[in-house]
């Protein structure tokens, strides 16, 4: 018999609680929540398959055989409106991105981020960035990322070089989706950068080991 596990991580608010769930029989989900997929089994959700690393809103389910999960739930409304309403709260109490990184480009860059926690060798934070905002064009990370969309509309977009005009994928980011892997199988990455197009909320997953990240649809998960 394995340990369940159901754990609110602490950088939930009152009108954004995010949910880990382990080895759980069932979840009953009422309202719209983000589902993650977060084992490395196809999750069947209604007779239909939830990828490992894969995400959607449900609304009246109950999940079943659950390996891992995490679970986002917004207050209804913001999943469909442009403008965070909260903004000043989570300023007040994350951490602005030049603390994180003291590089002078960021200096002046709009962009502040949740405590983390950790499950075992991922942790997970959350992002967030006002209508306009690019995040910064980087290249290199100590771990490998995903981002589940929560609030927002916005893009992940790849660069040839460390330059706005050498563009070349953008991938539109809308609640409840998460965007495939943007490293190889050796965990390098592109020049990439996150761009808000309305204020944004994202959920960052960071594997700290490439044995534990998913590594794109082609590959073994
Ligand atoms: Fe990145």
């Amino acid at each position: 018999m394995l340990d369940t596990l159901q754990k609110t991580f602490k950088f939930s608010e009152t009108f954004l609680k995010v949910e880990y769930l382990e080895n759980l029989d069932t979840f009953q989900i009422g309202g719209p929540t983000i589902v993650l997929n977060a084992g490395n089994h196809e999750l069947s959700i209604q007779g239909h398959p939830l990828r490992p690393w894969n995400s959607s809103i449900y609304s009246a389910i109950v999940i079943a055989n659950i390996q891992k999960i995490v679970g986002i739930t917004l207050e209804p409304d913001l999943l469909f409106i442009k403008s965070f309403p909260y903004e000043k709260t989570l300023r007040e109490k994350w951490t602005h991105v030049h603390e994180l990184f003291p590089l002078a480009h960021l200096k002046q860059t709009k962009l502040w981020r949740s405590a983390q926690e950790r499950i075992g060798q991922i942790e997970f934070n959350l992002w967030y960035a006002p209508a306009g905002t690019h995040c910064g064009i980087h290249n290199q990370h100590d771990f490998q990322e995903l981002h589940p969309q929560i609030f927002g509309r916005g893009r992940m977009q790849k660069f040839h070089e460390n330059d706005y005009n050498s563009l070349y994928q953008e991938v539109f980011m809308s609640p409840g989706y998460t965007h495939e892997p943007f490293y190889d199988h050796e965990g390098r990455y592109p020049w990439h950068q996150y761009y808000a197009d309305t204020d944004c909320i994202w959920l960052a997953t960071e594997f700290h080991r490439m044995s534990v990240a998913p590594v794109g649809n082609d590959s073994e998960r």
